[in-house]
């Protein structure tokens, strides 16, 4: 071996031992995170990574490591949920199943966790194509799992008690340790998974933009004859009380809901079963939260109405009889007013007098 030879197989043993350095540095990277043993966001962390399709839509193909650990579903293997990908390179995704079971134990039954149960709510709800209700079954409209939800963030909130959210986690935590170890952020987690539960993790505009996808778009309300339920929310007084931040504005669910019952069984208006059914309307109304002093009879309030006359004649008529008065009496105000207006910029002027003068 000269020397130059001995210099070249330097340079390419220093060059390995750069490379594997560097490949370990990002398998450990803090990037890497608990969910993350199979090392995707090494690719993925990069914001440009994306593709475009054939209709010119761009597809971002962007994970933030951090933001993902800080998500609910931080345990969970990208792999648990991207079934496709079984190898790296790798080649194209299967749809996802959000009703797959992955690793996670569930403790009360001891099997593999899966939505399945939540699935199931939605399939008899109004939401599911099948339900005996449905009025027209265009099986593309109706929503999945990712149509309400993304991957959200796992956070403790405590919208009645701002600042509180601290000093819970803190004291609360404090005692969880005196049994538990806080490894993997176990007793965070855990207390952060009840505590979010005390009240709606979703604020009432989160809740309404979720439903506005559909329920605010003319084509599929046509489809279905439903009435833009969003638009008559926002016009209504239950809407504008959320705009104005009211803690006790009512959002969709509070009022589609039965107290007590999943978020997700949401029922047609001619289920017998449903909140919003006329049998049932008044009990809706006067919830100790809502009305409590209200008669039965406040559940046959319009809560939908639209300008459409087949629909709602008597409403249409009165919205037009009341436009025609409030124009009518405004049109004569002003003229009215332009008189007297004209009269105190021309005090003498009149008519009747310069027929005489002539
Ligand atoms: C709980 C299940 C779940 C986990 C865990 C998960 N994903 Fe996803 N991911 C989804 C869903 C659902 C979508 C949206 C797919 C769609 O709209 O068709 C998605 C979309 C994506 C996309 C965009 C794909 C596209 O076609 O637009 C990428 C890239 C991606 N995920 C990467 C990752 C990586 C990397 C991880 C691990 C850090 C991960 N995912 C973990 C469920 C998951
Ligand atoms: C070696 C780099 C690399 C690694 C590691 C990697 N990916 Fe990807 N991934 C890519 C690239 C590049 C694309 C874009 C491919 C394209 O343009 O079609 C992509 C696209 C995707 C997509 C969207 C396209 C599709 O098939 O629907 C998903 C989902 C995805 N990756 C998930 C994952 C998951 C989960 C892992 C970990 C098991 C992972 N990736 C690991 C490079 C990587
Ligand atoms: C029509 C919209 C809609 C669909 C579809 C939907 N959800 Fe929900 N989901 C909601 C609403 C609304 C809530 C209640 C949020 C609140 O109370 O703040 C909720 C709550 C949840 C919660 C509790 C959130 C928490 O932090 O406590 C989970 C978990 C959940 N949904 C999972 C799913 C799964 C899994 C699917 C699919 C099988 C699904 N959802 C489909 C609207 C939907
Ligand atoms: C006095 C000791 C003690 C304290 C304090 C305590 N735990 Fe536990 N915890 C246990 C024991 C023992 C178990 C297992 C037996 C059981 O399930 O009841 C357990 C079980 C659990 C489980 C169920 C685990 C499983 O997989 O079934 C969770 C979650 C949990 N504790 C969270 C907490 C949190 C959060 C706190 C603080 C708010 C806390 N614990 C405070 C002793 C304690
Ligand atoms: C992916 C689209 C989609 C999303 C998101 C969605 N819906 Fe729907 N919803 C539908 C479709 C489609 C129907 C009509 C089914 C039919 O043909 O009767 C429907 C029906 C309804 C009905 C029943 C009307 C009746 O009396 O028969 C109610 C109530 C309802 N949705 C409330 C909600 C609420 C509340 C949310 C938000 C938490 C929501 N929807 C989110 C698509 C959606
Ligand atoms: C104050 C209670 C209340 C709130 C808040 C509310 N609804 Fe309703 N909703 C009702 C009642 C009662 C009915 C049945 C009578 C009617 O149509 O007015 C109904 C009917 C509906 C229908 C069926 C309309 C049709 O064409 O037959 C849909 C869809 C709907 N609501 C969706 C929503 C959505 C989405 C939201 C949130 C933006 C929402 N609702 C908020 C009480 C409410």
């Amino acid at each position: 071996m000269n020397s130059t030879q001995h210099v070249k197989s330097y340079f390419f043993f220093l060059a390995l031992s750069v490379m594997s350095v560097a490949l370990m540095l990002f398998a450990f990277s803090p990037k890497a995170t608990a969910s993350d043993q199979e090392n995707c966001v090494l690719c993925h962390q990069y914001p440009l990574l994306g593709t475009v399709d054939d209709n010119g839509t761009l597809h971002s193909y962007y994970v933030s490591g951090t933001q993902f650990a800080s998500s609910v579903h931080a345990e969970i293997m990208c792999s648990e949920c991207h079934r496709g990908i079984t190898k790296v390179p790798h080649e194209k995704d299967v749809k996802i199943d959000c009703t797959a079971a992955c690793h996670v134990l569930e403790p009360t039954t001891g099997r593999p966790f899966s939505h399945k149960i939540t699935d199931d709510i939605i399939k008899e709800s109004i939401h599911g194509s099948e339900n005996k209700h449905v009025r027209e079954k265009v099986v593309e409209d109706f929503p999945e799992c990712t149509s309400c939800h993304a991957n959200e963030k796992q956070e403790l909130v405590l919208t009645s008690r701002i600042g509180m959210e601290k000093l819970v986690m803190a004291e609360g935590k404090a005692r969880c340790e005196d049994c538990h170890l806080n490894r993997y952020d176990y007793v965070d987690r855990k207390m952060i998974h009840v505590l979010r539960r005390t009240e709606n993790p979703k604020s009432q505009q989160e809740i309404v933009d979720m439903c506005s996808e559909c329920h605010n778009d003319p084509e599929l309300n046509k489809r279905h004859g439903l009435v833009n339920a969003i638009w008559s929310y926002r016009e209504n007084y239950h809407g504008k009380t959320m705009v104005l931040g009211l803690p006790e504005a009512p959002s969709c669910i509070d009022c589609h809901v039965v107290e007590g019952q999943s978020p997700h069984k949401i029922l047609s208006v001619a289920d017998n079963a449903s909140a919003t059914n006329k049998e049932n309307r008044g009990v809706m109304c006067a919830r100790a939260d809502c009305h409590p002093t209200a008669s039965l009879g406040m559940g046959n309030s319009y809560i939908h109405w639209e300008i459409d006359k087949s629909r709602y004649p008597v409403q249409y008529w009165l919205l037009f009889a009341f436009t025609i008065l409030t124009v009518a009496s405004f049109l004569g105000l002003m003229v009215i007013m332009v008189m007297e207006m004209f009269r105190m910029i021309f005090p003498k002027f009149t008519i009747i007098k310069q027929r005489r003068d002539k």
